[in-house]
């Protein structure tokens, strides 16, 4: 066989290169399959996509070794069956702890920022997975100070020696908070969720029901808060009965929540909340930050709106179309098996 001439090999180490930016899922590459006008999220730069980082974050996301007892996982409190919510008021911690607020959705976390109800510090999903872990107000998982723990449990693990070691060359897939945090980062940003039947009727296919498009054009007066394409526009508001509360010490003190005045001490932000995305929100009860509205009927009642009953139904209708019926079952996002498998299915 004639040896291959210059110009082919480059053209071979070209299309190696090319295959090999598939492999790491840069932006649009494959990680994302996104309707028309999405546009991929963004990926820190330290922490570029990969299919055994996404395979060891599901797994990670999906372990209880995360919490000091062995109690809690990621997944407990965020369940996919729900769209990664948890349909309790508030979970409690790994202890027994009573929670602060209502578990939210975790569907399409990779464009959000800030995360959470109010903490505006909270930019990023690696440094946010770092709450849950390791915070102490309120507690869940409860490993403050048990970093050297963690690394212990995990490191004593063949499959996430394997797994840490392909995920973080760089490293030599050393086992640390920090690389914990990337990796449940990364697969946060597969959970991905724009196939709903109002995507489709958008994307040109079936025609919402009558009820529900009532509902969407009465939803203009949402969209103003609840905007674009996640329902959210990422920012503080205060709904009427989010107090204001003139005595910021005493709220912060006594454990009730004052909102994003929890985070930055400010009293003109005590009751404010950041106003969160409507996606899969049929599934996703009960609501607000508190949990304290049981339906959607009750959670729009809390708007001061001064909406008929009528209304109210029509605007429960077309959030009924916001459903994604695949992310729940999504066996990429699922619980993965004792074996210890890199490919992580995209
Ligand atoms: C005990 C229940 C519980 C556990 C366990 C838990 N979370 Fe959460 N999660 C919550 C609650 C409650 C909030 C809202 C917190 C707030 O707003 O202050 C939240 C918020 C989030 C958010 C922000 C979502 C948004 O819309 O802004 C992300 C991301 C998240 N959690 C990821 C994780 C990851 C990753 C883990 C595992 C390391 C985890 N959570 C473990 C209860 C839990
Ligand atoms: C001024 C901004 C704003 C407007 C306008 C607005 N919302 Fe909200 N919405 C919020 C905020 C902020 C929250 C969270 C409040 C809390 O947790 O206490 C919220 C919460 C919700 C929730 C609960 C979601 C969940 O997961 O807990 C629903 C449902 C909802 N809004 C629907 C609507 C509808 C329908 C309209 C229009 C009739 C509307 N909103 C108008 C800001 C707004």
């Amino acid at each position: 066989m004639k040896p291959m001439g210059k110009r082919a090999l480059a053209l071979a180490v070209l299309m190696l290169a090319a295959s090999g930016a598939l492999a790491q899922g840069r932006p649009g590459a494959g990680w994302w399959q996104l309707p028309a006008g999405i546009a991929p999220p963004p990926v820190p730069p330290g922490n570029a996509m990969s299919a055994a980082k996404v395979a060891l974050g599901r797994r990670l996301f999906h372990d209880a070794d995360l919490s000091i007892n062995g109690t809690l996982s990621c997944a407990t409190c965020h369940d996919q069956r729900r769209a990664f919510s948890d349909g309790v008021r508030a979970h409690p911690g790994a202890h027994g702890e009573p929670g602060l607020r209502n578990v939210p959705s975790l569907v399409n976390v990779a464009w959000f920022t800030p995360l959470t109800w109010g903490d505006p510090a909270q930019t990023t999903l690696e440094r946010q997975a770092l709450v849950p872990i390791t915070g102490d107000d309120p507690i869940e998982m409860g490993m403050k100070g048990q970093e050297a723990e963690l690394a212990r449990r995990l490191s004593g693990n063949p499959c996430y020696r394997k797994l840490f070691r392909k995920a973080f060359p760089e490293t030599r897939g050393r086992i640390d908070l920090a690389s914990v945090s990337r990796a449940l980062a990364a697969f946060e940003r597969t959970l991905v969720s724009y196939d709903t039947p109002w995507d489709r009727a958008r994307a040109g296919g079936d025609p919402l029901p009558e009820a529900a498009r009532r509902g969407e054009a009465a939803f203009a007066q949402c969209a103003g808060c609840h905007a674009g394409p996640n329902f959210t526009d990422l920012r503080f508001h205060r709904l009427p009965g989010g107090a204001a509360d003139a005595d910021l010490d005493s709220v912060i003190d006594s454990g009730r929540d004052a909102g994003l005045a929890r985070a930055t001490r400010r009293a003109e932000d005590a009751g404010m909340i950041r106003t969160p995305s409507l996606r899969n929100a049929a599934i996703t009860a009960p609501y607000l930050h508190d949990g304290s509205a049981p339906t959607l009927e009750a959670a729009i009642a809390r708007h001061g709106l001064a909406l008929s009953p009528a209304r109210t139904a029509e605007l429960v209708a077309f959030m009924g179309e916001l459903t994604d019926r695949t992310i729940t079952t999504d066996p990429r996002h699922a619980r993965p098996g004792a074996r210890c498998d890199i490919a992580s299915g995209y």
